[in-house]
């Protein structure tokens, strides 16, 4: 995270409004309007404002500090991005086998016998219908339903026989469509909350700070760093409640991350959001997977969205596979047009 004191020119000691004064006069000096010429006028502009915004704020200003008191790593070096698990994932290149999986529920058949696989680094889109059995796919990786029949292979792994809470050690992370936030806890905190399904020490022990200091300074580094990387930095101190539903969803992005996955599983993260934030988290998924080597299963209705991202499509409908492929094959699967065909009209 960047020095917002020296952003500011100001110093630990300076007052609130020796703080404003130096924001006013910096603001007009770095005003994109001012500065045509640079092509980075709007990025400083904006690191000011996020500077500004934090301190002067008593309350921010005073979490801030109490973050770079933690901090003994400068303003927060980033942190080399490792993998958990980096030797085993030159393996093979598929790194999720699903083979004839089956769930029932009741009289119900949600999944009839669904294979498909996914290679290394690749967003893979699972689209289909509503009740095609996609979120009971995602529930199943994610070890939350146990299919009556057929096989889950993951790097190697029988993932059928690991708990569901272990699968975060195996690298697994996943974003929840209803938000798996902590409303009165601050954007930052929300996320060292993902990195300790990782840590050592338990959650509530570090948040009460008692001991764990040098994995409490390394997680809230990463986690800053994190915030930063997906534009939220400048509302790190803010709490998560009354952030608008855009936001939430990058910080649930952000706090899944946090837990250093290799594989990243999101359920429809687009839905409840506008045009252009849709475009934006496209954009951002594709970033994070290139920044993290990420594997990503991507489900979502936003059909424009899945084709434009992801690099292998698998369309479902009545818990079977119906097409699967490049996103220009499926399509322009006629089985795909008809499933969707059907549900529209
Ligand atoms: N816990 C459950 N108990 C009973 N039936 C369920 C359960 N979960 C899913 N189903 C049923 O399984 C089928 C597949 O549902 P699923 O939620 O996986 O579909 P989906 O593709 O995610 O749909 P949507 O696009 O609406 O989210 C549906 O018929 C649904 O009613
Ligand atoms: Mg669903």
């Amino acid at each position: 995270m960047s020095d917002f004191y020296a952003l500011l020119g100001v110093s630990k000691s300076s007052s609130q409004s020796e703080i404003k004064k130096a924001y006013r006069q910096r603001a007009r000096r770095l005003h994109p309007d001012t500065n045509r010429n640079d092509p980075d006028a709007r990025r400083k502009f904006q690191e000011l404002l996020d500077a500004y915004r934090v301190l002067a704020d008593p309350v921010s200003r005073s979490e801030y500090d109490a973050f770079l008191a933690a901090d003994s790593v400068s303003g927060g070096e980033l942190v080399p991005y490792e993998h958990v698990n980096s030797e085993r994932s030159q393996r093979s290149r598929r790194l999720l086998e699903v083979d004839g999986v089956t769930v029932r529920f009741g009289g119900i058949v949600a999944l009839d016998g669904l294979s498909f696989g996914i290679d290394r680094g690749q967003i893979c889109g699972l689209i289909g219908p509503n009740g095609a059995g996609k979120t009971t796919m995602f529930n199943v990786v994610s070890r939350i339903y146990e299919p009556t029949e057929g096989r889950v292979t993951y790097d190697g792994t029988d993932l059928l026989a690991v708990p569901s809470h272990g699968i975060a050690r195996l690298g697994i992370a996943r974003t929840f469509q209803n938000l798996a936030l902590f409303p009165t806890m601050s954007v930052l905190e929300n996320v060292m909350v993902g990195a300790h399904s990782q840590g050592r020490v338990g959650f509530v022990r570090s948040i009460l700070r008692l001991g764990a200091a040098r994995e409490n300074r390394e997680t809230r580094n990463w986690a800053g760093d994190l915030l930063n990387q997906l534009g939220l930095g400048s509302i790190a101190f803010r709490p998560a409640m009354g952030l608008p539903f855009g936001t939430l969803k990058r910080l649930e992005i952000a706090r899944a991350l946090a837990a250093r996955p290799r594989f990243l599983l999101m359920d429809e993260p687009a839905a409840g959001l506008t045009h252009s934030e849709v475009d934006e988290l496209g954009d951002t998924v594709v970033d994070i997977r290139r920044q993290f080597d990420l594997t990503v299963l991507l489900v979502e209705h936003h059909m424009s969205m899945v084709m434009k991202i992801s690099d292998h499509v698998v369309a479902m409908e009545f818990g079977r596979k119906i097409a699967e492929g490049t996103p220009h094959e499926v399509q322009n699967d006629p089985h795909v047009i008809s499933a969707y065909l059907g549900v529209e009209s």
